[in-house]
């Protein structure tokens, strides 16, 4: 198999929480790939992890001590590298009793070697998109500016005129109505459903080899979500953009993978392909999966007005972790022959099927 175009290895990036006086492992071993062409899907609920990965791969986590370790191999046409590469010796870890004591780090040691690594990298091989595009474009200069600016800065297109002509063309790819007309527009003139199209252009105009898309469609109305999901479809299709799209909405997420990975209290407790991974009925899936897939609404649902909350109790407390499975209290799968293993020993990630890994119990003998 052709080298993944991103490989995560055991990535975990932690903060000190001031108010508790403790870290917490917002990311504690995440690891997943994203191939050529391929667009993976993170999922999981809201402090799951998924934008601390998504900061992480960028090089752009704010807050301590951040990114303490792991790999991330990214293997481009132009570009082959670990992006952590070296990283680990500016860290000291200590842990005990399930928590996380003290963490040294070389703060400015590591930024210098991390900035090194990552020079050429954002905006350039790796773009992002983000919730709330408004808030990401700058209000005072026209969209239609910004994006000749970004195809100048990356593409290397150096006259303005050319520059131009692509950013209308990218204007035009992302079906903004008169994109020469639009060229002008600021942020502040446009719906958020325009301003996430001219996102998206501005990403994309610099060719990146990485899309990371993370909750793309969240906050906009529910029409407009639907067509930005379709944009990002025949995005895919025309330009085979690999994609790592973030989001809590398992029903975007169902509509654009390839890959999927179940994120649960900073790791991934479900990995495989889409179209096994997001059967209902297929035989092998994590419990939260499961409860995940059950409260997608449905007509049905909705006409009963069921509870769409299927997941009862809290995210996880990523201080203290227990000695057992993550999920073990919020678990309604739990069988007498496995509630001991549940309780007591984190349960690795295991093959089910081929390229299909869940991590749970009662897939391992
Ligand atoms: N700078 C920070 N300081 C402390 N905790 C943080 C910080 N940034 C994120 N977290 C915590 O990390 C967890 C994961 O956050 P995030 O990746 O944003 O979740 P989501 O899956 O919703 O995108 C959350 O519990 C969040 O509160
Ligand atoms: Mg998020």
């Amino acid at each position: 198999m052709a080298q993944p175009l991103l490989k995560i290895e055991n990535l975990r990036t932690y903060f000190y929480a001031h108010s508790k006086q403790a870290f917490v492992r917002s990311v504690d071993g995440v690891s997943l790939e994203v191939g050529q062409r391929e667009t993976v899907g993170v999922v999981g609920e809201s402090g799951s992890g998924k934008s601390i990965t998504a900061m992480s791969v960028m090089g752009l986590i704010s807050g301590g001590p951040g990114v303490i370790g792991g790999s991330i191999h990214y293997a481009s046409d132009k570009v082959q590298k670990n992006l952590l590469e070296g990283l680990e010796n500016y860290v000291q870890l200590e842990e005990g009793n399930g928590r996380v004591l003290t963490v040294k780090k070389d703060e400015s040691g590591w930024q210098k070697a991390s900035e090194k690594l990552m020079a050429g990298m954002r905006g350039k091989e790796i773009a992002m998109i983000f919730q709330n595009p408004r808030a990401s474009l700058n209000p005072y200069i026209t969209v239609g500016e910004q994006i000749t600016e970004a195809v100048r800065l990356h593409s290397g297109i150096s006259a303005v005129k050319e520059a131009r002509e692509r950013a209308i063309h990218w204007l035009e790819r992302v079906k903004i109505d008169s994109p020469r007309l639009r060229y002008n527009s600021y942020p502040s003139g446009m719906s958020g459903g325009m301003c996430q199209r001219a996102m998206i252009a501005m990403a994309l105009s610099s060719e990146p080899s990485l899309l990371i898309a993370d909750e793309p469609t969240t906050g906009l109305d529910a029409t407009i979500q639907s067509k930005i999901v379709d944009l990002l479809q025949e995005l895919k299709n025309e330009t085979g953009i690999s994609t790592l799209l973030i989001s809590h909405d398992i029903s975007v997420i169902t509509r654009l993978s390839d890959r999927v990975a179940v994120l649960y209290g900073g790791a991934v407790v479900e990995y495989g392909p889409a179209s096994q991974l997001l059967d209902a009925q297929a035989g092998f899936k994590h419990p939260y999966t499961a409860a995940l897939l059950a409260s997608v609404p449905n007509q049905q649902k909705i006409r009963a007005r069921a509870n769409l909350q299927a997941i009862e109790g809290e995210v996880p407390d990523t201080i203290n972790t227990p000695p057992g499975c993550r999920f073990y209290a919020r678990c309604n799968q739990i069988t007498p022959e496995i509630r001991d293993k549940c309780a007591a020993i984190h349960p690795e990630l295991k093959d089910v099927a081929p390229g299909h890994q869940v991590r749970c119990w009662r897939f391992i003998n």
